[in-house]
């Protein structure tokens, strides 16, 4: 293996604790479960775990996901088709039913390689402000109407309204409501990223805009990546039959049959045995954990005048800096003392973020979180000090 052929995505720079990964710490992850599984389900199911699986994907798997996603109105397996992760649910999506050309309204921030894959589809991407308390009703309104005006042609908004990347936030129970509500009313379909649900480190968790709106206002991703690995490549769409049957029935399924089958397999077992919720339990507790000492190394280590939320799910914390302090044109300083981040402008698509950054804290054990506190701070002082 030399460093032009990685073996994984992830590659770390010396002496640089870099929070800018969205990944999962690789010692959470469930390696003797999956190997477990796998074995089982080689042994069990034999040859039917190599071949071309169901489109929809397993049986098994399909009716626990709807069991598991079963909020106020649990989706029914005609709902759901499992994808080989929530980037590719959003990619086929685009590839099925988003034209070229087409606006998509993005929640800003937001997800910057969803917008990455929407551009691949040649999306036009259109921002819509958002926060801690989720897009305002009357600028979703306004921002249609304008669009819609100027005789363009506005479907689909894309947002990650729980534990969202980068803010770490939830709306509100009430902005949930009101924004289906206006989207319903709109014509609008909210494509709803819920990857980060499974990860809450209090209860209760805000239910999904799939369940608070009238049938086909919101179509769902989800994925067992940032749980249990982004390696499975294991993920899932919810939508209303006429959407999934359309995916089912596409070119790509029918020639591959069902996407990730094995990793499908594998985790079907993984649930059936009850090891997947024993698992999630306990990557809730090592998460708290590294969540609960990087905050205190913010709280410890950062000069007056930064703020940051304390996230109560997911993988990350946004921090705002003081005064002007751009957090793109700090980055360089902050890598020679030692840590790394993504810049908030990362974010937006058309500026905004300046004054912040996102700290993942998903990658690290608390140890190393606690120390890239410290080396943030001190980097943040000799800013300050320039
Ligand atoms: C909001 C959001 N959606 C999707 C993904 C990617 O999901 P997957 O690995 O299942 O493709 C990420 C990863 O960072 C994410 O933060």
């Amino acid at each position: 293996v030399t460093d032009s052929f990685p073996i994984t995505q992830v590659v770390l720079r010396p002496g640089v604790i870099d929070l800018g990964w969205g990944s999962p710490d690789p010692t959470l992850l469930p390696v003797g479960e999956i190997g477990a599984a796998s074995s089982a389900i080689l042994r069990e199911a034999g040859p039917s775990a190599l071949s071309y699986g169901a489109p929809r994907g397993p049986g098994p798997l399909v009716e626990w996901l709807s069991q598991r996603l079963a909020g106020t109105r649990p989706p029914r397996p005609e709902w759901l088709v499992l994808t080989a992760g929530a980037s590719q649910a959003l990619d086929l999506f685009c590839t099925l039913f988003v034209e070229a050309g087409e606006i998509v309204l993005v929640e800003a921030p937001s997800y910057h390689l969803a917008r990455k894959i929407l551009r691949d589809h040649r999306a036009t991407i259109v921002p819509l402000a958002s926060g801690p308390e989720g897009p305002s009703t009357e600028e979703l309104r306004a921002t249609v109407a304008a669009l819609r005006n100027a005789g363009k042609r506005c479907r689909w908004l894309y947002c990650v309204p729980t534990f969202n990347n980068p803010g770490g936030w939830s709306w509100p129970q009430a902005c949930r409501e009101a924004i289906v509500a206006e989207a319903a009313a709109l014509g609008l379909t909210l494509i709803e990223d819920d990857v980060y649900r499974e990860l809450a480190y209090s209860e209760p968790v805000a239910p999904p805009l799939a369940d608070l709106a009238p049938e086909g206002v919101v179509v769902r991703l989800g994925a067992f990546s940032k749980v249990a690995g982004p390696g499975l490549r294991l993920g899932w769409l919810q939508a209303p039959p006429g959407i999934t049957s359309r995916i089912v029935e596409s070119g790509l399924l029918d020639s591959g049959g069902g996407i990730a089958h094995f990793s499908a397999m594998v985790m079907a077992e993984l649930c059936r045995t009850g090891g997947f919720d024993a698992h999630v339990a306990r990557m809730r507790t090592g998460l708290r954990e590294r969540r609960d000492a990087l905050l205190a190394a913010l709280a410890e280590s950062l000069p007056a005048g930064c703020r940051w939320t304390a996230p109560q799910g997911g993988y990350f914390v946004w921090l705002e800096l003081p005064g002007d302090t751009d957090g793109t044109q700090l980055l360089p300083l902050a890598e020679a003392h030692g840590v790394s981040y993504l810049p908030g402008a990362t974010f937006y698509p058309e500026g905004g973020g300046e004054r912040h950054l996102r700290l993942a804290f998903s990658m690290y054990g608390p140890d190393a979180l606690r120390e890239a506190g410290r080396r943030l701070g001190d980097a943040l002082r000799v800013d300050g000090a320039a």
